[in-house]
């Protein structure tokens, strides 16, 4: 399908689309492997850190997903038939609602952050933080596989 757009925008546009991806899932590895140790100031504001890289590589894929779906690619009709696209985008949806705990949990630690303290957090909050993100890490994991499916033609409804 001819896109009207220039080979280089839309390979430019996968290539932002899969760095958007490879920063979510080191993101979440990153605040996986610091919330397993003891919290400290340096920690806590590592995990902050990774937080927004993750809330900015994720608008960053979205956007770039739906400009590949509607202009970049196989056209939005295709994608709104394929069964893995959908799959996908819901799973995003998921994974998107799974980290909202976890960031509000986070941003809730600013006050103390900036008073130079470790964050109060209790174990069980920590264990529930760690599960949600690991979920997430696997939801991703998933889309990973709907993604090669639906760029192959896999399970086109219709
Ligand atoms: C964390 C979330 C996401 C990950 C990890 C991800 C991953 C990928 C990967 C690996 C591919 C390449 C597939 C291949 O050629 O084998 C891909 C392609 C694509 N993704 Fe995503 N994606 C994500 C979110 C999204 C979202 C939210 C949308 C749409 C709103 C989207 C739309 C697309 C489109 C249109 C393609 C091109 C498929 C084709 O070649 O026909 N992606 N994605």
């Amino acid at each position: 399908m001819s896109t009207g757009f220039s080979v280089t925008t839309v390979a430019f546009a996968a290539f932002v689309h899969h760095a958007a991806a490879f920063a979510i899932v080191a993101a979440l590895a990153v605040e996986l492997a610091l919330l397993r140790g003891p919290l400290t100031v340096e920690s806590a504001r590592r995990i902050q850190r990774a937080d927004l890289a993750y809330g900015i590589a994720a608008a960053a894929i979205l956007a770039v997903g739906f400009f590949r779906v509607f202009y970049f690619e196989k056209g939005s009709a295709y994608y709104f038939h394929s069964a893995p696209f959908i799959a996908k985008v819901s799973l995003f949806a998921a994974v998107g609602l799974a980290s909202i705990y976890p960031t509000l949990e986070f941003l809730s630690w600013g006050k103390a952050l900036r008073q130079d303290r470790v964050p109060d957090v209790t174990a069980h909050k920590m264990g529930v933080m760690r599960s949600l993100i690991h979920w997430e890490l696997v939801g991703l994991l998933v889309m990973l596989l709907c993604a090669a499916l639906m760029a192959r033609g896999v399970a086109v409804l219709g």
